[in-house]
C-alpha cells in the first residue's frame, strides 16, 4: 500500500468526532484487498493500524481517496459494503491490543470481501453476516407496525403482516426458489416472493378472494420476472403435481400456512373452509388433510412455517397452535422454532379494549396478545 496518505496522530480525532456513517460504500475490490493485504503483512502494530486508519478515513472521507478505492472505473470488479459495517470491522482492528489479533480481523475483512459464503437454503453471506440485521433471529417478535408498503393494502381481513412471510423467504430461501402457500387469502406471500425475487404458488378456496388476491399481486412490480400464480381450490385435495407442473417444477423450497385460527374468523359459508368446521377435532383433521395433500411436494431438507394463534371457547383455552403442530409432526417433519409473535389490535377489538380488559378481570383470562410462527424440516 502506498502511504501518500500516512495517518497523522489528528486523524483519530477527525475519524471520532464523524457522525456514524450509513449507506453503502461502493468500492474497488481489487483495489480494497490490496490494501488490506498489504496492512496484513506489516509485522509493527502501530504502523498496521496507521494503515488501517487511512482506509478507514477514505470510507468516512471520500475525497480524502488517492489509492482509488473507490475508483471503480478502472477496474469493473466492485464491491458494495455496508458503510457502518465496514467502519465498525476497521475499528476493530484499531482496538486490537496485539498485532496477532489485528492481523486476525485483518484476514476476516479479507475473506469477507473476497468470498461469498451462503447456506444450502438461503442467500445470506455469511461471511458478511453483520449487514443483515433486518433478519431476526430471536423467538420473540414484537411486530408493532404492518409494512403497507406497495400492493400491501391490508385490506383482508385475517391478512397477516407482511414481515412475516418477508422473513420466512429471506431466511429459507434462494432467489428463483418456489415457494407454496396454501391459503393465500390476500396475497401478502407472493407480493413479497415478487419482491424478493422468489417464484410463488398460492391456493385459495374462496374463488372471489382468489381473485382480488390475483389482481392485487399483480400490481406489485415484478423487477425479478417471477411467476406469482393464485390457484382457486381446496388445499385438502387440489392437484399439487398438475399445478407446479404446469411451470415445469416438482416440488418447491418453502412452505407457508396461515390457516383460518378455527372459527375465530368466518372465512365463508364453504363447508370445506376450515373456519366453517363443526369441532376442533374437525378443524385439526382438516388441516392435517392439508399438510398430507402438500407434504410430498416441498423438497426434503426444506422449511414450512405455519401460523397460528390460539382461542378460548366456553371460558376454556383451546392451544390451537400446539395442536396444529402435533398435526404437522406426525407427518414427517421436526421442530425447528416456535416464535411468539405479537398479535397487533384487530380493527374489532380496538374499540373494545376496555371491554376485553373487563371481561378478563371478571372471567379470569388473559386478553391474547400473541400469536404463533412454527418452523418445520422436511426430514
Ligand atoms: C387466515 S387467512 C390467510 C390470510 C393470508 N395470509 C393473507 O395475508 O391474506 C385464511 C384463508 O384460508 C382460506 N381457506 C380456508 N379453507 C381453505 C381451504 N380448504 N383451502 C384453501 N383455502 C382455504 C380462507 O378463505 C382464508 O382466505
Amino acid at each position: 500500500m502506498k502511504t501518500n496518505y500516512k495517518a497523522q496522530p489528528k486523524f483519530f480525532e477527525d475519524l471520532e468526532a464523524t457522525p456514524p456513517i450509513f449507506g453503502v460504500a461502493i468500492l474497488n475490490k481489487e483495489k480494497l484487498l490490496e490494501i488490506v493485504r498489504e496492512a496484513g503483512a506489516i509485522t509493527d502494530l502501530t504502523l498496521l493500524k496507521n494503515e488501517v486508519v487511512a482506509l478507514k478515513r477514505v470510507i468516512a472521507f471520500p475525497k480524502s481517496d488517492r489509492e482509488g478505492v473507490l475508483n471503480i472505473d478502472s477496474n469493473g470488479d466492485t464491491i458494495s459494503l455496508r458503510k457502518d459495517v465496514l467502519i465498525s470491522e476497521l475499528d476493530q482492528i484499531l482496538e486490537a491490543q496485539t498485532i496477532g489479533r489485528a492481523k486476525y480481523y485483518l484476514k476476516r475483512l479479507e475473506n469477507g470481501v473476497q468470498e461469498t459464503k451462503t447456506n444450502k437454503v438461503s442467500d445470506i453471506n455469511l461471511r458478511r453476516w453483520k449487514e443483515y440485521d433486518e433478519i431476526i433471529t430471536d423467538s420473540l417478535w414484537v411486530l408493532d407496525k404492518r409494512d403497507t408498503s406497495g400492493a400491501h393494502l391490508g385490506w383482508y381481513w385475517g391478512n397477516f403482516i407482511p414481515q412475516i412471510p418477508h422473513q420466512m423467504i429471506l431466511r429459507y430461501t434462494k432467489k428463483k426458489e418456489w415457494v407454496l402457500d396454501t391459503f393465500v387469502g390476500s396475497g401478502t406471500t407472493l407480493i413479497e416472493c415478487r419482491r424478493l425475487g422468489r417464484n410463488g404458488i398460492g391456493v385459495e378456496l374462496n374463488p372471489d378472494v382468489a381473485g382480488e388476491a390475483k389482481k392485487l399481486v399483480d400490481k406489485e412490480v415484478n423487477k425479478y420476472d417471477v411467476t406469482t400464480e393464485v390457484i382457486p381450490a381446496d388445499s385438502r385435495t387440489v392437484d399439487m403435481e398438475k399445478a407446479l407442473g404446469e411451470y415445469g417444477i416438482k416440488q418447491v423450497q418453502l412452505l407457508i400456512m396461515h390457516p383460518p385460527y378455527y372459527d375465530i374468523i368466518d372465512f365463508s359459508k364453504d363447508r370445506r373452509d376450515l373456519s366453517q368446521a363443526g369441532s376442533v377435532e374437525e378443524f385439526l383433521k382438516m388441516f392435517g388433510d392439508v399438510v398430507e395433500n402438500t407434504t410430498p411436494f416441498l423438497e426434503k431438507g426444506r422449511y414450512f412455517a405455519l401460523v397460528i394463534g390460539d382461542k378460548y371457547s366456553k371460558g376454556e383455552w383451546i392451544p390451537l397452535g400446539f395442536r396444529c403442530m402435533d398435526e404437522v409432526l406426525k407427518r414427517g417433519y421436526s421442530l425447528k422454532s416456535i416464535i411468539v409473535k405479537n398479535f397487533e389490535e384487530t380493527r374489532g377489538k380496538r374499540n373494545q379494549k376496555e371491554l376485553w380488559r373487563y371481561r378478563a378481570l371478571v372471567g379470569g383470562f388473559y386478553v391474547f396478545k400473541h400469536e404463533y410462527v412454527m418452523l418445520f424440516k422436511k426430514r
